[in-house]
């Protein structure tokens, strides 16, 4: 468990909503789809814009849609479904009734 950082209680997450934290320099979202939990960088591939809270995108069924140019992604593999982004996903892990998550590489900057 060294390299995951408790994030949130399991009582927290709320069926289809997004909640965000703030994990050092990332601001995290997670949402909990069934048995599924998503924990991933709350920032859009396209152009950075927050994914949850913010501006709020809309979370349907399995997907969330940004809100600002509508790239939508599969929230249990992160992968864009109508352009070619990615969720920067990040692990998570459940231990009694807390939420961790590995903390997310570092973006290279050039
Ligand atoms: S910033 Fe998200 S689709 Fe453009």
């Amino acid at each position: 468990m060294d390299e995951f950082i408790k994030i949130a209680e399991l009582s927290e997450l709320r069926e289809g909503k997004g909640i965000v934290r703030r994990l050092e320099d990332d601001s995290v979202a997670i949402v909990k789809l069934n048995d599924n939990i998503s924990a991933f960088v709350n920032s859009c591939p396209h152009q950075h814009t927050p994914l949850v809270d913010g501006y709020g995108g809309q979370i349907a069924g399995e997907e969330l849609t940004c809100p600002m140019h509508g790239w939508t992604y599969n929230l249990k593999t992160g992968k864009c479904v109508n352009q070619s982004g990615k969720l920067r996903l990040l692990e998570t892990r459940v231990v009694d009734s807390t939420l961790y998550v590995r903390k997310p590489e570092p973006v290279t900057k050039w």
